[in-house]
């Protein structure tokens, strides 16, 4: 990069990113502290990318958040084990099964279990809920995200049909994540269950934080090379929102600019990965999820559980539709995603990368 200002060395990057899908780690960097200069040439660039891969298909998962009692401890996390001041719920089988009967009408063809680590399901009962979900949904995929379990567990939950499972890693620099989460949580676990995950057939999604605290511009380069050498089919980035009541409640959150410059950068690097713009990014901007899409995404997860309890999953403050009833909030997506000249699809939305 000689001889040239910084808009046209990032316009350059940009450019060899798109064909090679690979930079050097200080090429992302380089691109990462200069995302001022380029944000709106790797907007388009990566809309392009997104759909010559999925079209301006936009793929809903419902998410069911079935329990928030969790065995953990993550500094960051609004349902750690350590704030007693979560007013704890599990929903009951039947409950789970209602919300995604009722989702199904909505057009939903996935559903994600999401919860926090709960011993209470066991994978007797994980198991009965997915043969149900299965049973009555055949045309549905079931995705699961409840954390590090034994390789028996996550076996016996896909023998039962599970098809895929989310679990972000976080961030992949040790250093970070030993900052991010008590000792007796370990990253390596947490990236061996991903590929025992992807060896019993699972597609998997991975992911980490955007502006924790101590993350450094550094860390987010070098997530993009964790990325592409894990090549996960569904990659799900989030800003960092502090928590009022766990030990990060001061610190400030992510901000839109940076988490939309990372997810261009993972549009171009894994071209046909899955890619959701989170609710946490609908959080810190009123047009965030609309902006994600514009930047590269092409899934969204409005919620499917009960009114009743979506006010108790709170990982962080000011969370979105937690007042919504699902019919109401997969109509304000529809409107939302046609701003942006996309729509949503009723598809299961399976994973291109394999
Ligand atoms: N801010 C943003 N995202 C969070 N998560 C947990 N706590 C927070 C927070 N305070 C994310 C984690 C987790 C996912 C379910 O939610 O990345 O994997
Ligand atoms: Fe949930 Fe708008 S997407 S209320």
């Amino acid at each position: 990069m000689i001889g040239k200002n910084t808009k046209e060395n990032c316009i350059e990057l940009i450019g060899k990113l798109r064909r090679e899908q690979i930079l050097t780690k200080e090429e992302y960097l380089y691109l990462i502290q200069n995302r001022d200069e380029c944000a709106g040439e790797l907007k388009e660039q990566a809309g392009e990318v997104r759909d010559e891969v999925y079209g301006k298909r936009i793929f809903i998962r419902g998410l069911i958040e079935f329990t928030n009692y969790c065995r953990n401890d993550c500094i960051y996390c609004g349902i750690r084990r350590g704030n007693h001041r979560a007013e704890r719920f599990r929903l009951s089988a039947e409950e789970i099964i209602s919300c995604a009967d009722a989702g199904y009408e909505l057009g939903f063809r996935t559903f994600v279990l999401q919860g926090g680590e709960d011993p209470f399901f066991t994978d007797e009962k994980m198991c009965a809920i997915i043969r149900a979900l299965k049973e009555r949904h055949p045309d549905c995929a079931v995705t699961l995200s409840l954390g590090e379990r034994s390789d028996e567990s996550y076996r016996s939950m896909r023998e039962a049909g599970a098809d895929r499972y989310l679990l972000r890693h976080e961030t992949a620099s040790k250093e970070l994540y030993g900052k991010l989460h008590p000792a007796e949580q370990s990253l390596d676990n947490r990236i061996r269950c991903l590929h025992v995950l992807r060896e019993m057939g699972y597609q998997i999604g991975a992911g980490f934080m955007v502006s924790p605290p101590f993350q450094t511009e550094e860390m987010l380069a070098e997530e993009m090379h964790f990325l592409k050498e894990l090549n996960p089919d569904m990659c799900g980035i989030g800003p960092f929102i502090p928590h009022k009541d766990t030990p990060f409640a001061g610190e400030a959150a992510g901000t839109v600019e940076l988490t939309l410059f990372m997810l261009g950068l993972i549009r171009l690097t894994l071209p046909r990965v899955l890619l959701p713009a989170t609710t946490a990014l609908g959080t810190i901007h009123p047009r965030g999820r609309e902006m994600g899409v514009e930047f590269g995404a092409n899934v969204v997860m409005p919620n499917l559980s009960p009114a009743a309890v979506r006010g108790k999953y709170l990982l962080y403050d000011n969370k979105i539709c937690t007042g919504d009833e699902a019919a109401q909030c997969i109509e304000c997506m529809k409107t939302r995603m046609r701003t942006t000249g996309c729509e949503i699809v009723v598809d299961r939305g399976d994973s291109l990368v394999r």
